[in-house]
């Protein structure tokens, strides 16, 4: 048993559709959320600033009584976290769990994998794969353009469906039968994708297949919580419309969002 809280973080709100499973499928564990609204986006970022940003964003949330740290940034676990390897507290990205489901899911063997710009480029899913099976066939492609069109709303529309049908278009010849959603905004793209695929696709989603993953973690290590969940919210920047974007991605209404000045937080 362990009452402490799960951290997560991301590059902005996207990572509330992590925070939303999480809610969803473990209603006793509290989360202490973090996004770094003032420096989104990550994606299009140096590897160098997004290390040094996700360091930063780990050391933030170390500040309060957590147990572990989900980094549900796609970019993020893909850039920065095979980097990090001594951050003294236990750290879990999104590739790993995606990829594991995504294996398990393939019927044909043939993957494809959309993600930002830092995501694509790292080719840290698409190494994942490779490497858990010789029999995989990736198809990766970076969609830039998802991100914001999610923040406007725009989800399931002309323009997006039309975006996503020009970004989709390698991924269908390829046939792959699973596509891992790479981004922590793509969830909200999942009518608009199948739309374009005309629902022939398997759609993994990041966030999803990593609160599953904490999920048996915590279980695995006998530190689950058995009391009433809490839930706090920081951000490094009160952008426009940044309590109706956050609550968009967790589909909940959010009392309270705290501003917090991240590049002052230090790193040891
Ligand atoms: N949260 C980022 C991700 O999942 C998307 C937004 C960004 O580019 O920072 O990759």
């Amino acid at each position: 048993m362990n009452n402490k809280a799960i951290g997560v973080f991301d590059s902005g709100l996207g990572g509330l559709t992590a925070v939303k499973e999480i809610m969803e499928i473990m209603p006793n564990e509290s989360v202490v959320y973090f996004g770094d609204t003032g420096r989104v986006p990550y994606g299009s970022r140096s590897e160098e600033t997004i290390i040094k940003y996700t360091k930063q964003d780990i050391a933030f949330l170390k500040q309060h009584d957590i147990k572990l740290v989900l980094a549900a940034c796609g970019t993020a676990s893909s850039v920065a976290l095979p980097y990090i390897k001594e951050c003294g507290i236990k750290t879990i990205g999104v590739v790993e769990p995606t990829v594991k489901k995504a294996l398990s899911v393939t019927k044909n063997g043939r993957v494809g994998i959309i993600g930002t710009a830092g995501t694509i480029k790292s080719k840290s899913y698409e190494n994942m794969l490779l490497e858990a099976s010789k029999d995989v066939t990736v198809t990766a492609k970076a969609c830039p353009l998802f991100v914001p069109l999610v923040e406007n709303g725009y989800l399931n529309c002309e323009v997006t469906r039309l975006v996503a049908s020009e970004y989709l278009e390698e991924i269908i010849k390829s046939e792959c039968d699973t596509l891992i959603l790479g981004c922590t905004h793509y969830p909200l793209l999942k009518d608009a994708i199948n739309e374009i695929t005309q629902g022939k696709i398997k759609l993994i989603d990041a966030g999803k297949a990593a609160a599953d993953y904490v999920k048996e973690y915590l279980k695995e290590n006998s530190a689950e919580s058995n009391s009433q969940a809490e839930y706090s919210y920081y951000v490094s920047d009160e952008g426009a419309d940044f309590v109706k974007i956050a609550e968009m991605f967790l589909s909940r209404k959010i009392d309270k969002i705290n501003s917090i000045d991240i590049e002052s937080v230090k790193v040891d």
